[in-house]
């Protein structure tokens, strides 16, 4: 992951630099080609920078390890009691990225798949398509195509015949209405939705640092930028699903990092803190001995994090009898 060591600025003490990462400023933001906006509900229009396909190939593994496995028997179970299952089942991805989420999933469901890829980026569109996973857990077949569109404008009319919805990493990108429509269109659809990784706005380490809980803040009063939901949207999508009468579970999906995860930990640590001082630069000074203290524990194995989030799983009220 070359974009890591690249952020560091000439001439910057000790060649330590705050975030100025492309690819982990893009990310730990966990918003979402070029530079694209986002409306908020007050018509303010907030930028979301592009997600570099390096942080979500970086990144893949242990969302991997996170994934809530058990949501998967209660979504199995709905799934084999779908009416018209023998002709497979088709599946919308949202903000798919390169595609994480259909490669964690589809070796995990039986029969055979039609996975629908909706993202904004074209360039991820291309490497979801290439990437894309082959087999179901029963060695059925599992067809792709892609959808570039703007999920936020995701209606029940496009979901009808779907079989599920899912999105990763997605929702505390969103605003609160944006959540609302994708209710209203799973609802709609009569489709459940699995909404993974979405940010509890909790950073854990194994050995604290006074600065942790300001950059955390930080961090967070940026993610809730414009109205992005940030770490309130676990919350508000239970409540916009439950409104609509689905049945909702959640379940924790921490990333759990460690020694083997150095790089992940440092293309986090950057963007994150980068993040932090743009909402409060005077906190710049103090984090680069922070930065620093923290990529030496990484270095020296001793480090261990665990960025909270939360998966979600959202089985709408079932028609026609079918439990
Ligand atoms: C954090 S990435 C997650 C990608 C992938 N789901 C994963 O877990 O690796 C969020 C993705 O959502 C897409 N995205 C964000 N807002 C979007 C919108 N309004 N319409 C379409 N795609 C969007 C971004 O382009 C990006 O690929």
């Amino acid at each position: 992951m070359a974009e890591i060591s690249e952020g560091d600025v000439p001439g910057a003490p000790g060649g330590l630099v705050l975030g100025l990462v492309p690819s982990a400023r893009k990310s730990v933001e966990n918003m979402g080609g070029p530079l694209s906006t986002t409306k908020t509900s007050g018509g303010e229009a907030v930028e979301v920078p592009p997600y570099a396909p390096q942080w979500l190939e970086l990144r893949e593994p242990a969302d991997a390890a996170a994934r809530a496995h058990d949501l998967l028997d209660p979504l199995r179970i709905r799934l084999a009691n779908l009416p018209g299952k023998a002709s497979g089942l088709v599946i919308h991805d949202l903000g798919c990225g390169t595609g994480s989420m259909g490669r964690w999933l589809a070796p995990r469901l039986d029969g055979a798949q039609h996975w629908v890829l909706h993202d904004r980026d074209p360039d991820l569109l291309h490497l979801a398509v290439t990437r894309a996973p082959r087999t179901a857990a029963d060695g059925s077949p599992v067809t792709v195509e892609t959808e570039r569109s703007d999920l936020t404008e995701l209606t029940a009319e496009r979901l009808a015949g779907a079989s599920l919805v899912t999105a990763s990493a997605l929702l505390d990108v969103l605003t609160r209405d944006q959540v609302e429509t994708l209710a209203e269109a799973c609802s709609g659809a009569g489709v459940p939705a699995l909404f993974a990784l979405s940010v509890l706005g909790r950073v854990e380490f194994n050995v604290e640092d006074p600065l942790d809980a300001e950059i955390t803040e930080a961090f967070n009063l940026h993610q809730r930028r414009g109205d992005l939901l940030g770490p309130d949207a676990i919350t508000a999508a239970c409540e916009a699903f439950d409104r609509r009468g689905a049945s909702v579970r959640v379940h924790p999906s921490p990333w759990r990092l460690g020694p083997d995860d150095a790089a992940l930990i440092e293309d986090w640590l950057r963007g994150w803190i980068d993040v932090a001082c743009e909402q409060r630069p005077e906190l710049t000074p103090r984090v680069e001995p922070y930065l620093r203290r923290r990529l030496a524990q990484s270095a020296a194995g001793e480090l261990r994090v665990r960025v909270h989030h939360s998966d979600l799983l959202a089985l709408p009220r079932p028609r026609g009898g079918v439990s």
